[in-house]
């Protein structure tokens, strides 16, 4: 059937398709909304005129009418919506060279979290970081740190070797660098040293091969027991919480003397189903290790200390595997 209704409608359909695409900005869109599709608009006009029609014409008419109203109301959306992001879009040139203003791009991993957190709190102290190497010499890890050459640690089973002439090996613990301090260095000495140190351990839920530790160490003219019992108990409350316990226990260390195993006590280790963990060894520093490095041991005394960095993340955060620090599974890494 050909009616004039019909072609007037498609010239209709066409104007507005028109109307919508070239629409600059938002309110011209609008102001070609009203004038085609408003109470008052063209179309809304020519749907009156359906009731003119004959009456077998009428559901041809009105189903055209109502796909070109769909149609239209779907193109307005469109325009809309390019007319949105077109608004949103820079118009200057964007510099991406340009410093970020917030850090979105990943996260820190909880060990550095950690460390972080653990340096920020002797920083308090006046203690700064110091680093050394993480292959050693035995003369570093062992020898000046007063262990003699039939201690276990120093066996083969238990530490990494390299297959070069000087026995060079990865360090076991990071008190070898108390030992490259000082010797570089007069007192006072107020330094701790976070890094990765290497065991030959097998990995399973509490052990890995490599892993971080701080060593702490601290020299001066007087320095005391109560000395290293104040700053312990400081850094840890300040690490786990104020209510946060601290407990000396009688150790042995080759390179202090007296030594202890320090323990403590907070709401994280009670969520752990214990009142008391191990956490640090330590002491005072041994007379020989001073002559070692050349300081007089009647002028100076000082107490070293270190402990395990994923020990403490894996009590803070109530990690039960180590294996979980290393594995990179970003269902892990997110929660931090
Ligand atoms: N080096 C020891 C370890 O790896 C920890 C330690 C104990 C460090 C006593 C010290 C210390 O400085 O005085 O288990």
């Amino acid at each position: 059937m050909s009616l004039p209704l019909l072609d007037e409608l498609a010239a209709l359909r066409q104007a507005a398709l028109d109307g919508f695409k070239a629409a600059p900005d938002a309110a011209t869109l609008d102001r070609a909304r009203t004038s085609f599709l408003g109470t008052q608009g063209r179309f809304t006009a020519l749907l009156k005129q359906l009731g003119t029609l004959p009456k077998e014409a009428r559901p041809e008419a009105g189903k055209a009418i109502n796909a070109a109203k769909t149609e239209l109301e779907a193109a307005l959306e469109t325009r809309r919506r390019e007319l949105e992001l077109l608004a949103a879009t820079p118009t200057e040139p964007t510099d991406f060279t340009l410093p970020g203003r917030r850090r979105s791009l990943g996260r820190l991993h909880p060990l550095t979290l950690v460390t972080e957190d653990i340096v920020r709190s002797f920083r308090k102290l006046g203690f700064a970081v110091a680093d050394g190497p993480e292959i050693e010499d035995e003369y570093h890890c062992f020898d000046a740190l007063n262990t003699p050459a039939d201690h276990p640690a120093r066996d083969t089973q238990d530490t990494f070797y390299l297959d070069t002439p000087n026995r060079q090996l990865l360090r076991t613990h990071t008190s070898s660098v108390q030992i490259r301090v000082m010797a570089r260095q007069t007192p006072p000495v107020r330094i701790i040293v976070p890094g990765r140190v290497y065991r030959r351990d097998n990995a399973d839920a509490t052990h890995n091969p490599t892993f971080h530790q701080v060593e702490g160490l601290y020299v001066d003219r007087g320095v005391t027991v109560a000395d290293l019992k104040g700053t312990v108990e400081f850094v840890f409350r300040d690490l786990m919480g104020p209510e946060t316990r601290i407990r000396f226990r009688p150790h042995y260390f080759s390179y202090t003397e007296p030594s202890f195993e320090i323990d403590f006590s907070s709401a994280l280790t009670r969520k752990m189903g214990r009142e008391w963990l191990e956490i640090a060894g330590c002491g005072m520093v041994h007379p020989q290790v001073f002559e070692n490095v050349g300081y007089d041991p009647e002028v100076w005394t000082g107490w070293a200390f270190g402990f395990g960095i994923e020990r403490i993340a894996m009590i803070r955060y109530a990690i039960h595997d180590i294996r979980m620090f290393y594995q990179n599974d970003i269902r892990f890494l997110r929660q931090f």
